[in-house]
């Protein structure tokens, strides 16, 4: 288990943090070792929040949403707080689980790599992409998420990634997606709308490349708390996480209590989530 504290040093996890996820993915899988990732976790979260957590209920919980999504096209989310979206996702896209960390077999079976705390289940996906870095005037290959084809109302009313705490009425974020781009962001709270909306034009200003959809997530952690820490937050149970997406970039925005409709690729349909609970 890696516990990293940065309470002394804030600027050091964004500098060495991408090098040992990097690391970490290529060699865990390869080896008979499970690691376990605690980037920016605290007293606080170990003893009264998130690992504090039932995991065996919530391995069951996320193995049965697994299942619901398994086959699924289209999502219509909509929640209390004005949520009204669908989201199509493309074939290449798979849903995954952090609700299970495997210690490996006795008999040398290889590892499993994943954050802790756990409790949710997300889908996302990038791809390597040529950009000309209008900063630095030249061109690279970078990772770009590949699009979520969102269409409608995204509020973020329980917290976003990048701001400490829950959100207040105030503060609640209205994001419209058009195909899958950012198309509108709004928020009452101008501080908080300069900090968060900045970031995704200073990057499209920068690439060239619009803002996107890039990851729907699901928390099921009964433990888990809106404090902004998205190690914890983007965990909380009964609530969903939609993430914007650019070069560089990836802010996730949790809002509570969604009810979801399925369609599958079958044309059947399902409503798998409703107010929140599975
Ligand atoms: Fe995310």
């Amino acid at each position: 288990m890696g516990l990293f504290d940065y309470s002394d040093h804030k600027d050091w996890m964004a500098a060495e943090l991408p090098s040992r996820i990097h690391l970490l993915y290529n060699v865990i899988p390869e080896i008979p070792i499970s690691w376990v990732h605690s980037p920016g976790i605290n007293m606080d979260m170990a003893l009264n929040g998130a690992l504090q957590c039932d995991h065996k209920k919530m391995a069951e919980e996320s193995k049965y949403m697994l299942k619901l999504l398994n086959g699924v096209k289209t999502l219509k989310v909509t929640a209390p707080g004005g949520t009204d979206i669908e989201i199509k996702i493309p074939q290449e896209f798979r849903w995954d689980t952090d609700c299970r960390i495997v210690p490996p077999g006795a008999d040398g079976e290889k590892g499993v790599f994943g954050n802790m705390p756990v409790g949710e289940i997300w889908s996302e996906k990038r791809k390597k992409v040529k950009v000309f870095d209008g900063l630095e005037k030249t061109e690279y290959e970078k990772d770009y998420p590949i699009p979520l084809l969102a269409n409608g109302l995204l509020v973020c009313d329980v917290c976003v990634g990048m701001h400490d705490g829950a959100l207040n009425e105030k503060q609640k974020l209205y994001i419209e997606f058009t195909d899958g781009n950012v198309s509108k962001s709004y928020c009452d709270d101008k501080f908080l709308a300069d900090k968060i909306f900045n970031q995704w034009t200073d990057a499209e200003t920068r690439y060239g490349l619009p803002t996107v959809l890039e990851e729907i997530g699901i928390g099921f952690n009964d433990k888990a708390r809106p404090t902004g820490n998205m190690l914890e937050s983007e965990k909380m149970g009964k609530t969903m996480h939609l993430a914007a997406g650019n070069i560089g970039l990836h802010v996730d925005m949790l809002f509570a209590d969604p009810t979801v409709l399925a369609t599958y690729n079958d044309e059947s349909y399902k409503r798998i989530m409703d107010k929140g609970y599975v």
